[in-house]
């Protein structure tokens, strides 16, 4: 079912010298959060528990994330040939579990748990879209590339179950931006903080959500290009049920490019404030 396999990727072709150093740490971390994927395919087969063919198209969805793990956490071994994939995904387990062991939606619907699914996927295909136009390194841009169309796909896939569940749960706009705009906020929460930890700091150094949360936002946002943006903007609102373009989604663009900016800086600063190395 998966439109790519880790031996189509071209690993022989890997370049050492065209490695940026500061995209290895972030690739690091994001291994560990999609090598996750299958604990979040749990809980979704236990939401949609009477609905076999989403069931499926979760498992099989799991199946993607696990791999784009897996195409990362080999490719930072390539990078960096003292960094221990396996090791560091068992430290990111062990420390950080998914916050729902529930039976229903922590959404409050299974359209809102859509609508959540949507916002991480409109993330990950512009976090890889960006990263793909910044790696030189051939076998990552090959890797980010491959992610980020199966990251589009995997929008497409929430959204269409989307649509299907809104025609019977009528939830209406003001609680589905409600329910979006808080699932993009919840990126700063612990799940990509614990893997900054987990895929980049030593044992010895205690987690702290602030300092890892910093680094690792302060990293990543650099690569985004306000286009990335504009075509996020675009998807949050078709999700939300309002038009992906036009002088509404043209505004939004515009305002959440100034509000990455303005956050980068801001983890920018803390960044430097809370580095391990200042302690
Ligand atoms: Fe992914
Ligand atoms: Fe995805």
């Amino acid at each position: 079912m998966k439109h790519w396999r880790l031996d189509d990727v071209p690993w022989d072709r890997f370049d050492p010298a065209r490695v940026d150093p500061a995209m290895i740490e972030l690739v690091k971390a994001a291994a560990m959060v999609e090598r996750n994927g299958t604990e979040y395919a749990r809980y979704l087969n236990r939401v949609f528990r009477d609905d076999p063919p989403f069931q499926q198209a979760a498992d099989n969805w799991a199946e993607e994330e696990v791999q784009h793990g897996e195409a990362l956490g080999r490719w930072a071994m390539l990078a960096d040939p003292r960094w221990d994939y396996r090791a560091a995904f068992e430290r990111y387990q062990t420390g950080y579990k998914l916050p729902f062991d529930a039976p229903s939606s922590i959404r409050g619907s299974r359209s809102g748990e859509l609508i959540a699914r949507c916002m991480v996927e409109i993330g990950t295909s512009s976090y890889y879209s960006a990263l793909a136009e910044a790696a030189a390194e051939p076998v990552l841009n090959e890797i980010c590339r491959r992610i980020a169309a199966d990251e589009f796909r995997h929008f497409k896939l929430f959204y269409d179950h989307l649509r299907r569940y809104l025609g019977r749960e009528r939830i209406g706009l003001p609680r589905r931006l409600w329910i979006a705009l808080g699932r993009i906020n919840e990126s700063e929460d612990d799940e990509l903080a614990y893997a900054w930890h987990a895929a980049n700091e030593p044992p010895a150094l205690s987690y702290g959500h602030r300092r890892c949360i910093a680094a690792y936002m302060s990293r990543a946002a650099g690569y985004y290009r306000f286009r990335h943006v504009e075509r996020g903007v675009g998807m949050v609102l078709k999700a939300v049920g309002l038009k992906p373009r036009g002088r509404l989604s043209d505004a939004a663009a515009r305002l959440a490019w100034r509000l990455v900016q303005r956050r980068r800086r801001r983890f920018l600063a803390e960044a430097a404030a809370l580095s391990p190395a200042q302690a």
